[in-house]
């Protein structure tokens, strides 16, 4: 499947379209930003390995009955995914108390927390990605009720599923991120499922493997990305 045109380049992806118009192109770039793009920096080898960490987890997660966007892994930096209107909405799940939600309610990263949270976010770099509760994105008509009510599912499933599969890797799922997206045949996870996106600490000793160390100056980024790929990947 051969690259046509690029029709979308994000803060760490390219999108290029291919001669089907059902499918496309998805590029991992080496380039990190945070902060609403005021950080921004490059980490070594990241699309290769965001590449293979997102390939190796979408896989895990069609075998288990959810609908993605992932086709196949093409090269390196490369994956073939289904075309999708992505909707405007990106879905925060949270397990233990971290980021920003450590900030908001003042309590301490590390917390457990007693259930699931999620959150929901409006995709917008301009507006800095605000949050939103269900009846703004219905009203703005950002999404249906019905979607709604599936995103939310999904992502109850998908966190339950990413909690096991990372535990037996070593790794502790705190919080990530999902966006969605629809095409004919429905609602599929899009984007990707990475150490940017997700906040994943050691089993054993709580160390930071995520982009956290990119944005907090913690050093050891490379070998934490590389360490979370040899965990997810060879095994
Ligand atoms: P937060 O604590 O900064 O709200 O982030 C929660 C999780 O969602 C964390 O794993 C990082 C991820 N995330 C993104 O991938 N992109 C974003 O724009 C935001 C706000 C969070
Ligand atoms: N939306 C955030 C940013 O680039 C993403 C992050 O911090 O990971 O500012």
């Amino acid at each position: 499947m051969q690259k046509r045109e690029k029709i979308y380049e994000g803060k760490a992806k390219i999108i290029y379209t291919t001669d089907d118009a059902d499918l496309l192109i998805q590029y991992f770039k080496d380039d990190a930003s945070a902060f609403d793009g005021k950080k921004k920096g490059s980490i070594r080898e990241k699309g290769i390995l965001n590449n293979g960490i997102s390939s190796r987890i979408f896989l895990y997660l069609e075998e288990q009955g959810i609908k993605t966007h992932f086709i196949k892994k093409l090269s390196d930096r490369e994956m073939l995914v289904r075309n999708l209107k992505i909707i405007p909405v990106e879905v925060v799940v949270r397990n233990v108390i971290a980021g920003s939600l450590s900030k908001r309610m003042g309590i301490a990263e590390g917390a457990p927390l007693k259930d699931t949270i999620l959150e929901f976010y409006y995709k917008s770099d301009e507006l800095g990605d605000p949050m939103l509760n269900e009846d703004h994105i219905r009203v703005f008509e950002l999404a249906t009720k019905e979607e709604v009510e599936i995103l939310k599912d999904q992502a109850q499933k998908i966190n339950d599923l990413l909690l096991a599969f990372l535990s037996e890797r070593g790794i502790r799922l705190i919080d990530f991120k999902l966006e969605f997206g629809t095409n004919k045949d429905g609602i599929f996870l899009g984007d990707e499922i990475t150490p940017d996106g997700c906040r994943l600490w050691d089993k054993e000793t709580n160390e930071k493997m995520d982009k956290d160390r990119f944005r907090r100056d913690l050093g050891k980024i490379e070998e934490s990305y590389q360490e979370v790929s040899r965990r997810i990947c060879e095994s």
